[in-house]
């Protein structure tokens, strides 16, 4: 199979490092828990976690009680790491090997998409554009985005990739025509090495038709 050029990147990370060595690594994802128990209307609720990486939260949401579990990354390596690691677990979590720009993902069937630090690597207006079209047509009606980005201040980088930092402003100037923003939030994130790294967490509502 050919990869591309981002999914080889991603490939390489998640088989020549530990994810616990990853600046992004976090045991417990204790703010993403948070807002989704706070958005959630039940533990029946659809969520999916774009670009999950090797990330606990599925751990978490499985250990809370949440049955209906998508993870979504480039990386099958990292999708096969988690699956190892929660295949004791009652409700294992489907999986989607691929890229969140181009997986073809049932219409009006989540409650929930949450990224954290996934979208920020969406430089091009066109990719974010194909990003909100995603998330518009993967959603509920009553849908929720619980987004969390680098912020203004952050790193200009991740994984030696480029990024594009958010704000309220910017995410508004995306978002705002379909979504609400309910909540936003700075919050540091304290890599393994002991770097604080500025993100913006946002929670947006789909806006009524
Ligand atoms: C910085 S890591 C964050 C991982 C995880 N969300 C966390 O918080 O631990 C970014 C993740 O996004 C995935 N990714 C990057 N671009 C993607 C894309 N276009 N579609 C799906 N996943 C993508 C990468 O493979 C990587 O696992």
């Amino acid at each position: 199979m050919i990869l591309s050029k981002e999914q080889n990147h991603w490939e390489l990370i998640y088989s020549n490092q530990s994810h616990v060595d990853l600046s992004w690594y976090q045991s417990v994802p204790k703010t993403s828990l948070e807002l989704i128990n706070q958005y959630a209307s039940s533990k029946e609720n659809k969520i999916i976690d774009i670009g999950c990486g090797e990330s606990f939260l599925a751990d978490s949401l499985i250990d809370q009680g949440y049955k209906n579990l998508t993870l979504l990354d480039l990386s099958s390596k990292a999708l096969q790491n988690v699956q190892q690691r929660l295949k004791d677990a009652s409700h294992v979590p489907l999986n989607i090997i691929g890229d969140v720009l181009r997986v073809d993902l049932e219409s009006n069937k989540y409650d929930i998409w949450h990224d954290r630090a996934c979208f920020h690597f969406l430089i091009k207006e066109e990719d974010i554009h194909k990003y909100l079209e995603k998330a518009l047509h993967a959603l509920s009606d009553e849908g929720k985005v619980i987004l969390s980005t680098f912020a203004i201040d952050g790193p200009e980088r991740c994984s030696n990739l480029p990024v594009h930092r958010h704000n309220q402003e910017s995410i508004k100037k995306i978002f705002g025509k379909h979504f609400l923003i309910d909540l936003s939030f700075l919050e540091n994130h304290r890599t393994p090495r002991g770097k604080l790294q500025s993100f913006n967490f946002f929670v947006l509502k789909k806006k009524n038709k």
